[in-house]
């Protein structure tokens, strides 16, 4: 690749960086910085690692099928300290302790059998976007200690997210709590490696005592939409410093399911042309040969794509503040 051609994705990788190493930002908005155009000295070319993380990053692969028609699903909510940059810590609410919660999966015509255990001190639910059925029955609030089960059967195949429920909404989001369930059609799909990738943001102050050094929600930002942090897989630009990496030529499934709560997201891998998207929960393809497409909160989208070449192919939200803030990976395609 030349280096006029590299630019963009030395200059992409350079913010993921500077990002990355951002110190936690205070509640009283900073003046506006001017990113340099000078790509860190430690950069190469996009196409090695960049730094080092103090997390290992979430695993991307998406978890695979099994034969079972009953499945039981069990999720305990806690409220728990995650890590949603290289060194900065968040007062999260979470499913199972992570956020985003467990990658499910299940086939269409499947038995979703779910119990939800409430391990905070508050109320939350579930809401299930691949299930049918009355939200005032399943999706009502669990109280502390509490549980609640109840079964639907997966008709619709596609890359669906699934979502505390309890008011106001936009909070419990925002904390933490989401994740993605990925339905299969009966037959399946066509080989390939597989991953998910959930994008979501995170509004943030400083919480708790002057000792604290988690952050915590900043309502006022996310009523304005300006997050501090957009992330895949709840962590800014972590597949920046830790690449996914894949064989050229091969043939690759993204599912990517957008928690929002805000930022719309239009995805984009750099390098490369999508052969296939399906769109929400569409088993033939949407779309072919397609650049950007939007995946928009609260959706989800599976595309399809081949690396031409060994190389670092970068992954964005091509919404690029949102980039900038976090809403970047990397591909590394290696023989
Ligand atoms: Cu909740
Ligand atoms: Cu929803």
């Amino acid at each position: 690749m030349s280096r006029v051609r590299l630019l963009p994705v030395v200059i992409l990788i350079a913010f993921a960086c500077r990002q990355e190493r951002r110190p936690a930002a205070p509640a009283a908005a900073p003046p506006p910085q001017t990113p340099s155009a000078t790509p860190a000295a430690d950069v190469s070319h996009g196409e090695a690692a960049i730094g080092s993380a103090d997390t290992a990053a979430v695993d991307p692969q998406a978890p695979p099928r099994t034969g079972a028609t009953l499945r039981r699903i069990r999720i305990e909510i806690r409220h728990a300290k995650v890590t949603i940059a290289n060194g900065v810590s968040y007062d999260a609410w979470t499913f199972d302790g992570h956020v985003p919660g467990p990658v499910l999966r299940a086939t269409v015509g499947d038995t979703i059998d779910f119990t939800l255990v409430n391990r905070a001190p508050m109320p939350h639910s579930m809401d299930f976007h691949a299930a049918e059925i009355a939200p005032s029955r399943a999706y009502v609030n669990v109280m502390p200690g509490d549980s609640l089960h109840y079964r639907y059967v997966a008709r619709v195949a596609g890359a669906f997210l699934y979502h505390c429920g309890t008011a106001p909404v936009a909070m419990h989001i925002a904390n933490g709590m989401y994740g993605a369930l990925i339905v299969d059609p009966k037959r399946g799909r066509p080989a390939a490696r597989e991953f998910v990738l959930v994008q979501s943001e995170f509004y943030t102050q400083k919480a708790g005592g002057p000792d604290s050094t988690a952050l915590a929600l900043d309502w006022q930002k996310l009523l304005g939409q300006a997050p501090d942090y957009v992330t895949f897989n709840g962590r800014s630009a972590q597949y920046a410093t830790a690449p996914i990496v894949v064989a050229p030529q091969a043939p690759l499934r993204l599912y990517v399911v957008n928690a929002g709560p805000n930022r719309v997201s239009a995805f984009h891998v750099v390098g490369a042309i999508f052969s296939h998207v399906y769109l929400d929960s569409s088993v033939t393809p949407s779309l072919s040969g397609v650049q950007t497409v939007d995946v928009p909160v609260g959706g989800g989208a599976i595309f399809e794509v081949r690396l031409a070449e060994p190389g670092a192919y970068p992954f964005v939200s091509h919404a690029f503040a949102d980039a900038t803030k976090g809403a970047v990976g990397v591909l590394r395609a290696k023989e």
